[in-house]
């Protein structure tokens, strides 16, 4: 049985792909929409607390975990506890047969829009367009109808990009690629900024975007969304961190990494959020309304509002194209975390090869994808992410911090950080794992199955809710479970973690 881990080529090359991870989709439309919702420049306030408060500590903990323990989560978790193993399968499970299934059926919508830009294809109307012709949205989830071609080509092609990537392996596949696929991502947001702020009205936009609104603070709301979009953003929760820091050699500057990721991807979001206000304030000016009625959220913001806009922009084709190029290199660079994060998982404990299980799981994640290309997919897509997101990501991540809290010598992991890092632990960061961000993620668990519970969400019915939602929830905790109760076929289990080899830590 081979042990040798595959390594990235260089430490620049973990923070590429880091931030290939954690810059996707919800940098661009989730962080605008958040901070224009809540407060303009005052929901930074929130936000920055709290990135500082439990984003950075627990990064630096999935880094730590990861590479002390030598492993994808399962593993990771397993060799702290064999009791725990399941919910390291629970993350990679409930990303790879769900949040990846539909992220990447939005990959495929940006596809096919980055097409429809070079001819302005969405019409006069691009709500109708978007709605009722290109998703052609059936009345309930229950109403499949019929697979939209166009999306199942452009998905096609998505998935096959996954597989061409993740093939290669994490050195000459993810690290490689995303050397090209970030300084291409930052440098096509550069030219929609510089683009975007010289538009007349642009200014209207950005003060909207900006101008602080302090009363919003006192909103619990406003705290709950900005802890939530720090997991999202920053890919916590989801095993995927573990799986990549695993992959780096016995010395690597894990604090300054974490902290230079974090700074490139909140600082990503903020600039990219500089694009998507100047074009709404271009849009409102131009068509005489006041700013807030052309604002809209996730997907109605980039695939209505933006359109709208672009069918304004002089030379908007171009606009358009580089706008949903971008979104498709950040969803791409995002969507190969996750099936790496699985496969990972998958190698680590029954040592499979590597590329045939592959080719395998991208054909299954192509097959679970097509449900999301249905005319019912919208609304698939909305109650898979709602559940999967919300309570997955959240439960992954107190789990993690109990787990290593409290089952496990935090002190081992901190000392083993500080003998390899630039920037030292304090104490601070034991606090933090152990008390503070359980207590806050399980504030906003207890919130969320309260508002669930009270109102069916989405105004869905209670049967699609159960059905779909709950479903998957309940389906992936089996297979996790099944998952970890097979015997592991490699020796990995076996192998101490890093500071016990190095010795005289403990
Ligand atoms: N961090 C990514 C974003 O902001 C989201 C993501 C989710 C990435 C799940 C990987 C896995 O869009």
């Amino acid at each position: 049985m081979e042990l040798q881990r595959e390594q990235w080529k260089s430490q620049l090359g973990f923070v590429f792909a880091a931030v290939g991870s954690a810059v996707g989709l919800g940098n661009i439309w989730r962080f605008s929409y958040m901070a224009y919702s809540h407060g303009g420049g005052a929901f930074l306030i929130p936000y920055i607390i709290a990135l500082l408060s439990a984003g950075i500590p627990l990064l630096i903990l999935e880094f730590a975990l990861g590479h002390e323990r030598m492993g994808s989560a399962p593993l990771a978790f397993a060799k702290i506890n064999k009791n725990w193993e399941w919910l390291g399968w629970w993350a990679v499970i409930f990303v790879m047969f769900g949040i990846v299934l539909y992220y990447s059926v939005i990959i495929a919508w940006c596809l096919n829009f980055f097409f429809l830009s070079f001819y302005l294809g969405w019409g006069d109307d691009p709500n109708a367009f978007f709605f009722n012709e290109f998703l052609a949205v059936s009345k309930s989830p229950f109403e499949i109808g019929h697979i939209r071609t166009p999306i199942l080509v452009s998905l096609s092609i998505v998935w096959l990009i996954n597989w061409g990537i993740v093939f290669r392996g994490v050195r000459r596949g993810i690290e490689y690629i995303n050397k090209i696929f970030m300084p291409l991502l930052f440098f096509l947001t550069a030219v929609l900024v510089l683009w975007s702020i010289s538009l007349e009205g642009s200014m209207i936009g950005l003060r909207a975007y900006l101008e602080p609104d302090f009363s919003k603070l006192s909103d619990p709301t406003v705290w709950i969304d900005a802890y939530s979009q720090i997991f999202f953003t920053l890919s916590l929760g989801f095993g995927i961190m573990i799986a990549y820091a695993s992959y780096l050699p016995g010395k690597a500057n894990i604090t300054k990494n974490a902290i230079v990721i974090v700074f490139i991807n909140s600082g990503y979001s903020l600039f990219a959020g500089i694009a998507v206000f100047s074009v709404l304030g271009f849009m409102a000016t131009s068509q005489g309304k006041p700013i807030s009625e052309v604002v809209s959220q996730s997907i109605g913001l980039a695939f209505v509002a933006y359109p709208k806009a672009v069918s304004l922009i002089p030379g908007g084709n171009l606009f358009g194209a580089i706008f949903f190029l971008c979104l498709v290199v950040a969803g791409l660079s995002s969507s190969i975390s996750i099936v790496e994060a699985f496969i990972s998982a998958t190698v680590d404990k029954f040592g499979f090869r590597r590329k045939p299980l592959i080719t395998l799981v991208t054909i299954l994640g192509f097959l679970g994808s097509t449900i999301f290309t249905t005319q019912a997919g919208l609304l698939w897509l909305d109650i898979a992410d709602h559940f999967i997101t919300h309570y997955g990501l959240i439960v992954v991540g107190i789990a993690e911090c109990l787990l290593v809290g409290w089952l496990f010598n935090i002190k081992v992991l901190r000392k083993h950080v500080n003998s390899i890092s630039s920037i030292r632990l304090g104490y601070w960061w034991d606090i933090t794992i152990k008390y503070f961000v359980p207590f806050v993620l399980g504030v906003i668990l207890i919130g969320e199955l309260y508002a669930e519970i009270k109102q069916p969400y989405g105004g869905y019915s209670w049967t699609s809710l159960i059905l779909i939602g709950w479903n998957w929830i309940l389906l992936t905790v089996i297979a996790a479970v099944v998952f970890a109760r097979r015997p592991w076929r490699t020796r990995y289990y076996e192998m101490e973690g890093r500071s016990q080899k190095t010795g005289g830590i403990l």
